[in-house]
């Protein structure tokens, strides 16, 4: 153990000493070492801890002798960085680790955090696709291997989950979310940050969870990334703010990340109303915020902030507390509490609640604790991962069109595999994928050659041309059409055409909005040729957000949806067209029939002109239906489920219970996702058409009936008013109980 670190513990001791023999209820044993190391810290060094840097150089190699690189190794050797993010490998995090705890004056750990956002080596679906299963406690494990895959890289926190709500499927960044639904993502990222967590954050194998981005970025403007953002109090109470403060209140989530946009025309890092009065105020939370990459600084460009010292200022009063990549705290931030411009006990607060996860995490026990080459090899692509992200990519597949069964398909079909993505496997690995490696997805035709089956390919055509790369723009193949002529050739013989369309893995993810939703490049042009001359296809799609695949709707027999579902992709979508796994996932996300409705979801307010009208005045297009494509919940499966026998019953002042029987009335078993939603038909603000409000993914034996109950309380019932103010009011609610957010069994109750 270094000296400093040792003398910290026993200055840390003699607190908890004296923290034993005073009254209970004075605070914590980590709230004493985190008084007794502050107490210690010269202003210069409590900056320091809410300073992060990004990665700078080749740890293995000798350390940097100029410029900025130089610059950040000796802040981090004089204790002025607290955390570092694209750093990982147990052996370079130790190396890194070991210049702040050996050579700083007193030691303290850095935390090391990363983006992992699905999966870290072995990749799952990506966030949209596992939202997809509604499946909770195969995404809490999902979250799980992934923080024991990225820990025993050395990280011990991540970046995620998001948790922003988006209505708007042109945001490249729907694919990292949870949807369009508050409850639903309410509930995924609970069991997100839990599964990144885990019971005990101190062991070696669980990470500090992020819940972003605070708050309101799902809603730019047009969809279009970095987009303003402006929306009124209503949505942010009801809509934006509840998945982050079940992140709080029911997981415990250690940090929050701000975000680049404005919340109420002030940028969201300066935003004090939102990170101090509502997150750390009437919320309660006891962790950091984090800025995200450079937001301090590109309040400059919002025309917000003067300077980076001024960026500084306005940040830290506000509550960032740890600045990502803007030097604006380390550049400015001690000199602003000289000048009086900070109070020093807003950098205390912050350094508190910094050191204070570095402590729950055992950082001060162990600084290397993460940093195990062994168990790096022993964990890094273990077959359990293998298995559970397999498990999880199958759960996050969604049927949506399966006429006359074509689907699941026999191995005596005569089959042609058409699509440059039936052969990728780089793309299903999806776009956040930090620590992945490129092309280590199993490709569709690859898991239909381990299934044993026999095909023949053709690609159809290139979806993109050139290189790609995460920072840059995607060059889309929209004029080499050569490839459409041996696709129809291999159509007209074949029996079954699998067709594997969507998106490239970069399409979507961030600075990633698209003004298009149909399908990219030649590739509505290869389905109609191959259309003209085989019916029988069956669409696989490939993408990270709803596509506008209305023209395949409507022709197309038999269509999955098998988003960019990470490393057993191909695995996966074959067990699913062979049925060997009977499909079960539901959408997050309402699919539009046409860009032009979006943003299109299923919880919009009520207007004043419900249609249909037989008049023009009502709220519709005149060039196309107002309904989506597939709504929000939809989803098929192999067999079919019915509902009969929904009772509601008032059991106390504010509690109903509804119950509903659920019989698989098909041939072979399968898994259905019950949905509940509510209308509050009168309040005093307006309440969205419906709201959904309960689920249950429960399986059935072909046959099998059984009772799904769900009880309402004080927590469904309500709402918050526009101050803020979470009322349940007397009145008439409709509930109704079914297999997606437009179809259901319909009752009443009234609240006294
Ligand atoms: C993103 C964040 C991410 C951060 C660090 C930013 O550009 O908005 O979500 O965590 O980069 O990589």
């Amino acid at each position: 153990m270094n000296n400093k670190l040792f003398f910290t513990l026993i200055v840390s001791g003699l607190i908890l000493f004296q923290a034993c023999n005073t009254p209970a209820g004075q605070g914590d044993e980590i709230d004493d070492k985190v008084e007794a190391l502050l107490a210690q810290m010269t202003l210069e060094e409590k900056v320091g801890q809410m300073n992060q840097y990004n990665g700078f150089y080749d740890v293995t190699g000798p350390a940097p002798a100029e410029g900025d690189a130089k610059h950040k190794y000796e802040h981090i050797k004089n204790g002025w960085v607290g955390s570092m993010l694209n750093v990982r490998g147990a052996a370079e995090v130790r190396k890194m680790q070991a210049l702040a705890v050996d050579s700083s004056r007193l030691g303290i750990p850095m935390i090391f955090g990363f983006d992992v956002i699905h999966g870290h080596k072995t990749l799952s679906p990506i966030p949209l696709a596992e939202a997809a299963s509604w499946d909770l406690a195969a995404i809490e494990k999902s979250a799980r291997i992934a923080a024991i895959e990225a820990s025993a890289e050395g990280i011990n926190w991540t970046f995620a989950p998001m948790v922003d709500i988006s209505r708007d499927a042109r945001w490249g960044r729907v694919m990292e979310g949870a949807g369009e639904d508050t409850y639903l993502g309410s509930k995924i990222g609970v069991a997100r940050v839990n599964g990144f967590q885990g019971d005990d954050l101190s062991a070696n194998n669980t990470i500090a969870a992020c819940a972003k981005h605070f708050a309101g970025y799902g809603f730019a403007e047009a969809g279009m990334d970095y987009n303003t953002v402006d929306v009124g109090m209503a949505t942010y109470y009801n809509v934006i703010f509840p998945p982050f403060k079940a992140a709080v209140d029911e997981a415990d989530v250690k940090t929050f990340m701000n975000s680049f946009n404005i919340v109420n025309a002030i940028p969201a890092t300066a935003n004090k109303h939102i990170q101090r009065d509502i997150l750390k105020g009437d919320w309660g939370f006891k962790g950091y915020v984090i800025s995200d990459w450079s937001s301090g600084r590109e309040m400059i460009d919002h025309g917000y902030a003067r300077d980076l010292k001024h960026v500084a200022e306005l940040a830290a009063n506000a509550g960032s507390d740890m600045d990502m990549e803007s030097y604006a705290y380390v550049n400015h931030l001690a000199d602003l509490v000289r000048e009086g411009k900070v109070n020093e006990g807003v950098v205390d607060d912050a350094v508190r609640r910094i050191l204070r996860v570095k402590y729950e995490l055992g950082l001060f026990d162990d600084p290397f604790k993460y940093c195990d080459e062994k168990r790096e090899k022993e964990l890094i692509y273990h077959a359990d991962h293998m298995e559970a992200a397999l498990d999880m990519a199958k759960r996050s597949i969604v049927l949506l069109k399966n006429e006359n069964n074509i689907l699941p398909l026999n191995k005596d079909k005569k089959i042609a595999v058409i699509g440059a993505l039936a052969d990728d496997k780089d793309s299903p690995l999806g776009n956040w994928r930090m620590a992945g490696e490129d092309n280590t997805a199993i490709s569709v035709l690859e898991g239909l050659d381990n299934y044993g089956v026999k095909y023949k390919y053709a690609e159809g055509g290139k979806l993109i041309t050139g290189p790609t790369a995460f920072p840059f723009e995607l060059k889309v193949n929209t004029t080499d059409k050569s490839g459409i002529k041996e696709a129809v050739n291999l159509a007209k013989q074949s029996e079954v055409v699998v067709m594997v369309l969507g998106e490239h893995g970069l399409h979507s993810g961030e600075g990633r909005g698209r003004a298009n939703l149909g399908l990219p490049g030649v590739q509505q042009e290869l389905l109609e040729a191959v259309y003209k001359v085989n019916k029988n296809i069956v669409l696989v799609l490939m993408n990270g957000r709803p596509l506008t695949i209305t023209w395949a709707d409507e022709h197309v027999p038999a269509i999955v949806e098998a988003w960019q579902l990470g490393t057993q992709t191909g695995n996966a979508v074959t067990q699913v067209l062979y049925g060997e796994y009977n499909p079960s996932g539901k959408l997050p996300m309402t699919f539009p029939r046409h860009v032009g409705q979006v943003p299109i979801y299923y919880n919009q307010f009520r207007t004043g002109r419900p249609g249909p009208k037989h008049e023009v005045f009502w709220p519709h297009y005149m060039d196309e239906s107002e309904k989506p494509l597939y709504p929000f919940g939809y989803g098929l499966s192999y067999t079919e489920f019915d509902y009969t026998n929904l009772k509601v019953n008032l059991k106390a002042k504010n509690q109903v219970e509804v119950s509903v029987s659920v019989t698989n009335i098909g041939s072979k078993a399968g898994e259905e996702v019950v949905q509940l939603y509510i209308n509050d038909k009168v309040a005093s603000i307006v309440r969205p058409v419906k709201e959904l409000k309960g689920f249950e993914k429960i399986k059935l034996e072909p046959s099998q009936t059984t009772t799904v109950t769900f009880m309402l309380t004080d927590k469904e019932l309500g709402f918050y008013n526009n101050q803020g103010e979470y009322l349940v009011e007397a009145g008439d609610f409709e509930v109704m109980v079914g297999t997606s957010s437009v179809s259901g069994l319909k009752d009443k109750f009234t609240l006294e």
